[in-house]
């Protein structure tokens, strides 16, 4: 029966010692120590731990299960009268956004049974000390159960990572910085296939093969004292592809990628240095245009604000002796002669690779992801730009991949794409 159940008898006895205990402690604040301590467990986790956005979703999953199936490992009890609403916003690779809310276990005490053990969950947060860069209130979540039920905590939190990873599971996790922290920045995106991108001939396999070999030397820079990292530098015009081809290879390698601005108000080189230095797991850091951090002049935004990284601190960074276990950074620029020497050093830079506008074969490539091959007709077509893109190409005239795939985003037929794109040569020449 429910009334019989240890559990549930387990619940009130919680409950009761946590009521007796209120009253206690105006009298014996020692003996109130005294019992808690053998009678109770606690657990406290607060908001700088990784865990503490997972176990908020957790909750709040559990409520949800709750209303829709009543039922679950674990239930939130208290109905929650305080419940908090935590909003994401995702922006999409085509521009637009979409918002979604989810709600999380408030400020204030909250009961949960979970495996038929109760505990008692207090969210706090302390908004007189901010935590000291990124400007967050403190917070703790504190859960509290029985001593002998002290097993499900380890469970509990496994699960509640477990559910984090799931949503996460095929998808691209993009974080930046948050004062000195890294953080998740947006939703997880959806993976970009790796052949979505088209480079020229034989420059993905390139790069690919000489991260795959880093990866698998792990031991071997251990055992001569090198640090286990490596740095890439994709320098071309714009619209080549660099971005949508780190972003990609990131996801096909199951890595996240982590975004670091430069020219960010509020980061100077210390700053800098830390945050190459704690670079989640599992992840690249992406610098893109380097160039525009450390032009000759100093960079100055509309509003006076004058980025405060200097280049040799820049270097030191890169360098830094306090990095972590392995670190892949990607550099991208548009214009590899305005980087000091410097910079384009084993250590740094490993692997320089040039992604340029759209060759022949790359523009066909990419015609037949669109149009595909069928029927034969669409195959000469691919053909005719190819050869269109190639005698351009005599006379010095490029379009960028980014220019191509416009065409065939606008033009639903592939005659069209391609009248389209002798139209944009003819407006290159006649500039
Ligand atoms: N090589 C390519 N293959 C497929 N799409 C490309 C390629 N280059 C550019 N694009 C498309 O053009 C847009 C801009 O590309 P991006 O990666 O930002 O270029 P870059 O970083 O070199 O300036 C993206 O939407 C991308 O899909
Ligand atoms: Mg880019």
């Amino acid at each position: 029966m429910f009334w019989s159940s240890p559990y549930f008898q387990a619940g009130f006895g919680l409950m009761g010692v946590t009521f007796v205990f209120g009253g206690l402690r105006k009298f014996t604040t020692v003996a109130d120590v005294f019992l808690r301590r053998r009678l109770l467990v606690q657990v406290e986790i607060n908001n700088k731990d990784r865990a503490y956005p997972w176990l908020l979703s957790w909750m709040a999953r559990q409520n949800q299960i709750n209303q829709s199936l009543k039922r679950g490992s674990g239930s939130l009890i208290s109905k929650s009268h305080r419940l908090s609403v935590e909003t994401t916003v995702e922006q999409h690779q085509n521009g637009s956004s979409s918002v979604s809310f989810n709600l999380v276990a408030g400020t204030g005490m909250h009961w949960l049974k979970y495996r038929g053990a109760w505990m008692q969950v207090v969210r706090e947060r302390d908004t007189r000390s901010m935590q000291m860069m990124s400007g967050n209130p403190w917070e703790t979540v504190t859960l509290t159960t029985l001593s002998r039920d002290r097993d499900i905590f380890p469970q509990l939190l496994a699960e509640a990572r477990d559910l984090a990873m799931r949503g996460q599971e095929g998808k691209l996790v993009i974080q930046t910085p948050w004062g000195t922290e890294w953080r998740p920045f947006g939703l997880p995106k959806r993976k970009r296939p790796l052949h979505s991108v088209v480079l020229d001939n034989g420059i993905a396999a390139t790069i690919e093969n000489d991260l795959q070999s880093f990866l698998n030397r792990r031991q071997w820079y251990v055992d001569r004292g090198i640090p286990y990292r490596r740095g890439y530098l994709l320098h071309g015009p714009p619209g080549s592809g660099k971005s949508s081809y780190i972003q990609a290879l990131a996801g096909s390698l199951n890595y996240n990628l982590c975004l670091l601005n430069l020219s960010e108000r509020g980061l100077g080189d210390d700053k800098l240095t830390y945050l190459l230095s704690t670079v989640p797991e599992r992840s690249f850091v992406l610098i893109e245009d380097v160039d525009a951090a450390f032009n000759k002049r100093v960079q100055t935004s509309e509003d006076g604000y004058q980025s405060s990284i200097t280049f040799s601190g820049f270097l030191n960074a890169l360098d830094g002796v306090a990095s972590g276990e392995e670190r892949i950074v990607f550099l991208t620029t548009n214009h590899i002669e305005r980087l000091d020497p410097a910079l384009i050093r084993p250590g740094r830079v490993d692997f320089t690779q040039y992604v340029g506008d759209a060759t022949p074969n790359q523009a066909r490539t990419l015609f037949e992801r669109f149009y595909g091959t069928e029927p034969l007709e669409t195959i000469d077509i691919g053909q005719n730009l190819h050869d269109l893109v190639k005698e351009e190409m005599k006379y010095g005239r490029y379009v960028s991949m980014a220019a191509l795939q416009g065409l065939f985003i606008r033009n639903d037929d592939a005659q069209g794409a391609l009248v389209a794109c002798q139209q944009i040569f003819h407006e290159i020449k006649s500039t």
